[in-house]
């Protein structure tokens, strides 16, 4: 391997990470101030652009030409600007299905807490998420978004998700966010022999409606809290598939899983500490049949927890705000089958941070 001489390397590398926080923020107060809105109705110049969103001339040239320099909007030579494609496809409030905005809201209100990052690591305190996904629509009760004392039970992620009238902003979001995913799973997994598909915290239902959409010989099963039930029903409803799925309510601590060929465990095992993972997958292969298999989906830390830096940024943001939200590795995940009797474990990327991990029963 060779060596650069020491004189041929640029600061830049470092100061271009050093102010990467602009760019995010650039995005996230563009959201916020309701750009990608506006041009989602139409393209407009500067100047009816700067007027929609009722803000001042000084400064509102940078942020819109940081904008398109970020490839989030197109200038044409008129000085007409647009959303751009990625803009187009997940920032566009018109069109819900692909919106991630609810996502970036969370992401925007958890910026407070990531200023405290220096306090909050070695103090081993939580950050308490309430607020964050309060204005992404997902609305946990409380908050104040004051760190939370290690060990104690508040718990803002885990707690966005049971309750249904807390589930439209935050977790429509995080379906936007997960559509490439849903995308790459319907695809990358062999559907043709499997008849019933299980999504155990399956939430509103996308991820079924997916693939059930993709794959019409397929019946699907929804296991999630009672509360969850009406959500999914008319999800699933909406898409036209109600015919070919159920929802079954039960704990998943508690209560025996639903068997089917394919069992997912898709983010269910986030908020829970290594041992009830480890419970999880134990209870995924009883109610497997022989031959059966287990999906497990979600964010994933390489197995050198040294590659994708999405991956163990992820598992820092779960574990500020989780109580026992640790990053997880592709390799613990496929230790924890195996020991559970899975075989023929293999594990393969999604998209962005996602991966799935397959065993076969
Ligand atoms: C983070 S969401 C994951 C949703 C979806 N599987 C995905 O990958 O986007 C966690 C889901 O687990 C469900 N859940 C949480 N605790 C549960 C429990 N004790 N029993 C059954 N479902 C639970 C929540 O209601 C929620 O729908």
């Amino acid at each position: 391997m060779t060596t650069r001489p020491r004189n041929d390397l640029s600061p830049h590398k470092i100061i271009a990470l050093a102010t990467a926080f602009w760019s995010s923020k650039v995005l996230l107060s563009a959201l916020e101030l309701g750009v990608f809105r506006a041009l989602a109705e139409r393209p407009r110049t500067g100047e009816e652009l700067r007027a929609e969103l009722g803000i001042e001339e000084r400064g509102t040239a940078d942020l819109f030409d940081s904008l398109v320099s970020l490839e989030l909007l197109d200038r044409s030579d008129s000085g007409v600007y647009r959303n751009a494609p990625h803009a187009d496809a997940y920032l566009n409030p018109l069109r819900p299905e692909g919106d991630i905005s609810g996502y970036l809201a969370f992401l925007n209100a958890g910026f407070a807490g990531w200023s405290r990052l220096t306090e909050g690591v070695p103090s081993g305190d939580r950050l308490d998420f309430a607020d964050a996904l309060s204005s992404s629509g997902g609305g946990a009760n409380g908050g104040g978004g004051a760190p939370a004392a290690a060990g104690t039970e508040t718990d803002a992620l885990g707690a966005a998700f049971p309750t249904p009238d807390q589930i439209t902003g935050f977790v429509r979001a995080v379906a936007g966010y997960s559509a490439a995913a849903y995308r790459a799973l319907a695809t990358e997994f062999d559907w043709t022999p499997v008849g019933t598909v299980v999504d155990v915290g399956c939430s509103e239902g996308a991820l079924l409606a997916h693939l059930l959409g993709a794959h019409p010989h397929l019946h699907g099963i929804g296991f999630d809290l009672p509360g969850v039930k009406d959500r999914f029903t008319g999800y699933l409803d909406d898409a036209g598939l109600a015919g070919r799925a159920r929802f079954v309510a039960g704990d998943i601590l508690t209560d025996p899983l639903p068997s089917g060929d394919v069992l997912f465990l898709g983010r269910v095992l986030r908020d829970g500490n290594r041992d009830i993972e480890q419970l999880l997958i134990r209870k995924a292969y009883d109610a497997l049949g022989p031959g059966g298999s287990l999906l497990i989906h979600g964010a994933l830390l390489d197995d050198d927890r040294h590659v994708t830096t999405t991956g163990p940024l992820t598992g820092l943001n779960d574990s500020l705000g989780a109580a026992d939200g640790l990053g997880r590795t592709g390799a613990e995940c496929r230790e924890w089958m195996a020991k559970a009797g899975f075989r023929n474990i293999t594990s393969n990327h999604l998209d962005g941070p996602e991966h799935m991990v397959v065993g076969i029963k």
